[in-house]
């Protein structure tokens, strides 16, 4: 099988890739990734020599450069995970190149993958396309939840979702959308929630909350994401829509409250700020289609696998150094 996989450098591609590698022998994986302030080879270093992988620099949004990797490569899979992805950034530094990446990017690798005859292509969407639920309710979002999103990331993502589903009604293309809950795991961006607290514990730092801090994801660790996406990949359907998600709701609070108690720091570190103006609530996925009519079912368990995971920040110290730097020139907003 020869998968593009787009947006590879990045926290979610680069441990799918790993992954795809690890498991399977008959895989050429091409990463096509633009490298931007988010994209990072290191994430990568260990698979840089596989003979089965290659990287090629190139924007989603630049047709002949999406098509000549496709021809060049023979491709017949692609998975599509490149996108501008911090919420923060979406509404306080312009929506603009969220729009042409999450949104005119995938309608031009959905023409790509028309024009080329590709097998199939997986579409990595979010959960926040659907908007908020109330705090105390039991609901969750299913794959026929209509899109609601209430933030110019999410908003940029759903038009990617829609653009997917107008090219497989209208012309037949084979794209299969997900919707996945919030990831955490290795190679995290540290403007995200849990590696931006747990290098502001490490440093003894204040760890900001939004509004009252009681924010609620669903937490996934991003190799069950992985695997998820390889199911929809290999089983899925033409046209389909899977939601992945672990029922592993916790709130803000509670999730930096797990990072102070593993690292023994004082909760005093706590410290409420003004909230996230359009601060979705509360998310929660039902994932039974997946598990249904996949067979993909979680691996991971929480408690377990959020230790290894600040584990695996106090370790990698290099991949951080170099990170920190990075922030530093940028000076980024919380996630
Ligand atoms: N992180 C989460 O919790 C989460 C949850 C659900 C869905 N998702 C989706 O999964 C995907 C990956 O998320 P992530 O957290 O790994 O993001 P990330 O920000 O870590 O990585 C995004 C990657 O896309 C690349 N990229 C950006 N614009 C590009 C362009 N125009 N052309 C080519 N490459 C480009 C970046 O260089 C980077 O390597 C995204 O589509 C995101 O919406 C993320």
């Amino acid at each position: 099988m020869k998968l593009l996989v787009t947006g590879g450098a990045g926290f979610i591609g680069s441990n799918f890739i790993r992954y795809t590698l690890g498991k399977y022998q008959d895989v050429t994986v091409i990463n096509f990734d633009k490298l931007t302030y988010a994209g990072n080879l290191d994430n990568l270093a260990d698979v840089r020599n596989n003979p089965k992988y290659s990287f090629v620099k190139g924007d989603i949004t630049d047709e002949s450069a999406v098509n000549k990797v496709v021809t060049d490569h023979k491709i017949e899979v692609i998975v599509n995970f490149a996108a501008e992805t911090h919420v923060d950034r979406s509404i306080h530094s312009g929506n603009r190149d969220f729009v042409l990446t999450n949104t005119l990017g995938v309608q031009t690798v959905l023409d790509v993958a028309r024009q080329n005859k590709v097998n199939a292509m997986v579409q990595v969407s979010t959960d926040e396309v659907y908007g908020s639920l109330e705090l105390e309710s039991k609901d969750a979002f299913s794959e026929d939840t209509p899109l609601a999103p209430n933030m110019p990331y999410a908003a940029a993502k759903a038009g990617g979702d829609m653009l997917a589903r107008a090219a497989f009604k209208t012309y037949g293309t084979d794209v299969r959308v997900t919707h996945c809950s919030n990831n955490y795991g290795p190679y995290q961006f540290p403007e995200k929630l849990i590696p931006f607290f747990i290098f502001k514990a490490l440093k003894n730092e204040p760890l900001p909350l939004y509004g009252d801090g009681k924010n609620v994801r669903d937490w996934i660790y991003v190799l069950d994401h992985c695997a998820a996406i390889d199911a929809v990949l290999r089983q899925g359907q033409a046209g389909e829509v899977y939601n992945i998600g672990v029922n592993n709701e916790l709130s803000n609070l509670e999730i930096a409250k797990i990072i102070l108690a593993e690292l023994s720091k004082p909760e005093s570190l706590l410290t409420f700020v003004d909230d996230r103006p359009g601060h979705d609530r509360r998310y929660a996925i039902n994932s039974s289609k997946i598990e249904h009519t996949l067979g993909w079912h979680p691996q991971y368990q929480f408690e377990q696998a959020i230790k290894e995971t600040i584990r695996w920040y106090q370790e990698n110290t290099e991949w951080v150094k170099k990170l920190e730097l990075r922030r530093a020139e940028m000076n980024p907003h919380l996630s």
